[in-house]
């Protein structure tokens, strides 16, 4: 059975990882790793499943920063803000691309350091696409342009 709806998904991979020792962390990862986040909606079922509080598999989420309970943004942009990025403006850069994303459900900005453009910098990331020498004028080209083909 291949399940659609996230509760089912949600169901089918607590079941494939709850027997495990220590089945908290494998579940969250799997759960973020199929759809991208962990809904809110799912502790329940799988504090129940390993008969844990709500407070504690809540405590986990929000322990580590890598798990998400928002679905995430249509676009990942990373701005590499390593030192040789830095001295072409990419903090310049960074502040353009967060005010331009904020508010946004469509955009997610990110630091990054080092892409390996240092010699073109500065270098910035929109999904898997790199770009160099990216100045906030380019930046606005190179969105406008993924948001036209969106
Ligand atoms: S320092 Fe920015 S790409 Fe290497």
């Amino acid at each position: 059975m291949n399940p659609t709806c996230p509760s089912e998904q949600v169901a089918s991979i607590i079941a494939t990882h709850q027997d495990r020792p220590g089945a908290l962390l494998p579940i969250l990862h799997a759960i973020q790793d199929a759809m991208g986040f962990i809904p809110p909606d799912s502790i329940n079922e799988i504090a129940g499943a390993l008969n844990l509080s709500r407070a504690e598999v809540h405590g986990v989420i929000t322990f580590y920063h890598y798990f998400q309970t928002t679905p995430p943004a249509r676009h990942q942009i990373q701005i590499c803000c390593a030192e040789a990025c830095q001295s072409m403006g990419s903090e310049r850069l960074m502040q353009h691309a967060e005010a331009a994303a904020s508010g946004s459900t469509n955009y997610a900005v990110h630091p990054v350091y080092c892409l390996g453009l240092c010699a073109t910098s500065p270098a910035m990331m929109i999904d898997d696409q790199l770009h160099a020498r990216v100045t906030p004028d380019k930046f606005d080209r190179l969105i406008n342009k993924i948001g036209s083909e969106s």
